[in-house]
């Protein structure tokens, strides 16, 4: 079966509690599980990341949903492909948020060396997707912490 992941970022429309951000998590795992999506979503000062992955017809669906919900904008995506291997599988959950601690608590995937996050080795995700999400975490946890 074909695997495809896309990655994307958005824009809330405003910024979001702790509670709200719970609300759309929470949606996302229970129709993920039920459709077979994995990945990864961030939120951090006020802009999204996510990358999803799975197969057709369950991606574009899942997309498709996403891209019309009201709660963001502008949104931009910047990676979309067939794939071998999914990059977040392993994770229980399917899906994590980055809001608060998470980071810190997730050092099988994240590490952190001179104020800087990078995804550790171990999480095996390819080259090119490491690189947009560290650029990600770089702009808007730098920024979000800067002004703590
Ligand atoms: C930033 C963001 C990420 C989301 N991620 C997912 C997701 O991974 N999977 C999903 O099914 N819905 C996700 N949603 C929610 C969908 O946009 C939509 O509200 C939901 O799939 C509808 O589910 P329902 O038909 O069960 O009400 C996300 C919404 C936002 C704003």
């Amino acid at each position: 079966m074909a695997l495809r992941q896309v990655l994307y970022g958005s824009s809330a429309v405003r910024p979001m509690t702790q509670a709200e951000i719970d609300v759309i998590l929470e949606q996302a795992r229970r129709r993920n599980i039920e459709t077979g999506i994995t990945g990864i979503l961030f939120y951090l000062d006020g802009n999204f990341l996510q990358l999803l992955e799975g197969e057709e017809p369950a991606l574009s669906e899942t997309f498709d949903r996403i891209r019309l919900d009201t709660r963001h904008r502008n949104l931009i995506k910047m990676l979309d492909g067939p794939i071998d291997q999914r990059s977040f599988a392993a994770s229980p959950m399917a899906f994590r948020s980055i809001y608060g601690n998470e980071l810190e608590e997730n050092p099988d995937l994240f590490v952190q060396s001179n104020g800087r996050w990078s995804l550790s080795e171990g999480a095996g995700v390819d080259e090119q997707l490491k690189i947009l999400i560290e650029t990600f975490l770089m702009v808007n946890y730098t920024r979000s912490h800067d002004r703590l």
